[in-house]
């Protein structure tokens, strides 16, 4: 039995467990989605249509460099992504994608219906056993200012399968879990590169589960591990219940280079936290968690040894997905109302009917000194019609378009002002 259907018949056994009930209850009604009244596209402002293109399957994430006017993003293979995908405990090693990629659209350049892309090569990046592969999830980037001519730092989730060292071949993951590193890429000539330069690899205890990754400007950043240091088994099938996912933090690297195991968790007790965010411009963490509809902020300390401080919790009330920011300072974040209606879509990518999805836009407010956050649904796909099932939306302030990726379908989707 897949894994991560545990927590179906978990969910359903629950109301049992009167003793939790007052810690957890919360967070179970809003991952059935109790209460909650869905709207249909026509309900909102924008039209949206898919980008059926082959380079476009699984792309779980995306980051839009302002810089460049280029949106990058990680994608995969829709139908492995059933057999290889170890943040939700699928860990069938063989049957992982051997296509994961590094997309990149111009996005003031449309071509058809849809916008010039290339793929971005990874000459210099080893795999395992030098076959070159990527497996990736997440993907963040960085303009670099500091290299002549410019360039663009990507951040990428990578869960290569666990090997025995002795021979170079992968062991039964579902005993160990995944490898999982944070890969940096350079990309120079960011405006016309066909590829990126492997720059460094973070392998340590703390990058257990990652989820996504927020770099800083001096090379430092902040992580998730969605279910903290429970890479495999029942502790990670309940983390999401018994809130094991943190946030963990890992320095600049030395002159010396990367050293590893010097990663630390600043934050615990959060419940499958996902895709975090660092405010370009007010320097907080945001940290979005799908089991609980909740957005912490947190401020990190001044004295730069990585510690951070609750500051407000954002309560959205459905699961939340990543979090990202657009060029005006607003936050963009991405919601699956009904998050068990979502499972099934892993066993069967490619079925047509979708499942509903939701996107909010969360900005700040100043009030009476104080700083608050205001919650506007922009758009909903209460029918599942066009959008797939949603784990990253991205903002174009110029255009107004929403950039919409999904972790398993095999389609993007934009969405333009009406
Ligand atoms: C793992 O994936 C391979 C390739 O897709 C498949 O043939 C195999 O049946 C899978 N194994 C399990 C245990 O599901
Ligand atoms: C959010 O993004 C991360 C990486 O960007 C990914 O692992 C995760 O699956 C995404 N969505 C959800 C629902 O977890
Ligand atoms: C995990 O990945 C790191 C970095 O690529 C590598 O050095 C290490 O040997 C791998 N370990 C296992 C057990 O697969």
């Amino acid at each position: 039995m897949p894994s991560e259907r545990l927590p179906l018949y978990l969910f359903v056994g629950f109301g049992l467990f009167s003793l939790f009930y007052q810690t957890i209850g919360r967070n179970l009604w809003v991952q059935v989605g109790y209460g909650y009244t869905l709207q249909p596209l026509s309900d909102f402002p924008y039209t949206c249509r898919r980008l059926n293109d082959p380079s476009f399957e699984a792309c779980e994430d995306m980051w839009l460099s302002e810089g460049t006017r280029q949106l990058f993003l990680s994608c995969s293979d829709s139908v492995a992504r059933k057999e290889w995908l170890p943040n939700l405990g699928r860990l069938n090693a063989t049957g992982r994608s051997r296509k994961d990629k590094l997309v990149v659209l111009d996005i003031d350049k449309p071509a058809g219906n849809s916008f010039a892309h290339r793929t971005l090569a990874t000459p210099n990046y080893p795999g395992l056993n030098g076959d070159g592969l990527l497996s990736l999830i997440a993907i963040t980037g960085l303009e670099n200012n500091a290299v002549p001519g410019g360039a663009i730092d990507l951040y990428l989730n990578n869960q290569l399968p666990t090997v025995d060292p002795s021979t170079g071949h992968p062991v039964d993951n579902t005993q160990t879990g995944a490898n999982a590193t944070i890969e940096v890429f350079r990309i120079t000539n960011p405006q016309t590169a066909t590829a990126a330069t492997h720059i460094t690899t973070y392998h340590d205890p703390h990058i257990a589960t990652p989820n996504r990754v927020a770099p800083m400007a001096n090379g430092a950043f902040y992580l998730t591990n969605d279910h903290g240091t429970n890479r495999v088994g029942l502790w990670h099938t309940l983390s999401p219940i018994i809130k094991t996912g943190d946030v963990s933090y890992c320095p600049a690297p030395s002159a010396a280079g990367v050293s590893n195991g010097a990663c630390k968790r600043v934050e615990k007790g959060l419940a499958m936290p996902n895709g975090l965010w660092m405010g370009r411009q007010d320097g907080l963490l945001y940290v979005p968690s799908t089991a609980s509809g909740r957005i912490n902020v947190y401020r990190p300390s001044a004295s730069g040894d990585g510690e951070v401080n609750l500051i407000e919790e954002i309560r959205v009330g459905v699961p939340l997905d990543n979090i990202s920011e657009d060029a005006e300072g607003v936050f963009w974040v991405a919601g699956i109302p009904k998050l068990l209606d979502a499972m099934p879509v892993f066993d069967d990518p490619l079925r047509t009917e979708g499942v509903p999805t939701s996107i909010f836009r969360i900005s700040k407010r100043n009030e009476k000194g104080r700083t608050g956050y205001v919650i506007l649904k922009a758009l909903e796909d209460g029918k599942g019609e066009v959008l797939p099932l949603v784990t990253t939306v991205v903002h174009d302030v110029k255009t107004g378009r929403l950039f919409v990726g999904s972790v398993v379908k095999d389609f993007i989707a934009v969405c333009e002002r009406k």
